[in-house]
């Protein structure tokens, strides 16, 4: 994955299939666990080898998967377990471009950001629309100190922007990385925001 030219996702899967679950969903489903919620309907944006959305099946969940790399879904659908077919249910096509269902939890990790920064404030109203009362977002999305930032077709948030985004929402964690790492495109400054937030039930 390289800034400036368009990802070879396949790759990317190659390099990440097998993985463990990111941090970040194991800290969010830690807290959905804690507030006990019963499995329901989640959303996962762009899960690209399937490891999280194999994960949520496992627990129960009925999961509305988004990926914009066609061969993600055959990626993904070789790694379902056939118990498992009928709670999932997925969309190619760029997350502004589908129309979400209501949802108890969503999780998007290193997805967000791809999302055309024009489009990104509808998407997102519409994400908030469809939360529900008690629901959750697992997600993560860039800083603008990010190596990437400046990239025209990507979206960068400052700290004054996550506040807005969340406005209304507990936010239950916030971890913010703003070091330099590696990559699968080779070595960058990441900057970004983990966020575990929730819906007030009432
Ligand atoms: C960096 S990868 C992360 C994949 C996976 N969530 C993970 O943690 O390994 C970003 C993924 O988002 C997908 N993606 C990029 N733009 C998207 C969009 N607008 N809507 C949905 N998925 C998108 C890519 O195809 C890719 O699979």
């Amino acid at each position: 994955m390289t800034n400036n030219e368009l990802p070879d996702w396949a790759a990317y899967y190659r390099h990440t299939l097998g993985r463990e679950p990111r941090p970040l969903f194991t800290r969010g489903m830690a807290a959905v666990r804690a507030a006990k919620v019963a499995p329901g309907q989640a959303v996962e944006i762009g899960f690209g080898d399937g490891t999280e959305t194999l994960a949520l099946l496992a627990e129960g969940w009925r999961v509305f998967g988004i990926e914009v790399t066609p061969g993600a879904v055959d990626v993904l659908r070789a790694r379902v377990a056939a118990d498992a077919e009928d709670l999932l249910e997925l969309r190619i096509g760029a997350a502004q471009d589908v129309a979400l269902p209501a949802f108890d939890l969503l999780y998007a990790g290193y997805s967000l950001s791809f999302i055309d920064p024009g489009r990104f404030a509808t998407f997102w109203a519409r994400l908030r629309d469809a939360l529900r009362p008690g629901g959750f977002l697992i997600l993560n999305i860039f800083g603008t100190n990010d190596s990437w930032a400046g990239d025209p077709t990507m979206t960068f948030v400052g700290r004054d922007d996550l506040d807005r985004l969340f406005d209304g929402l507990e936010v239950l964690d916030l971890q913010v990385e703003d070091a330099d790492g590696p990559s699968f495109g080779g070595p960058k400054h990441w900057h970004v925001f983990d966020v575990v937030a929730r819906r007030p039930v009432a």
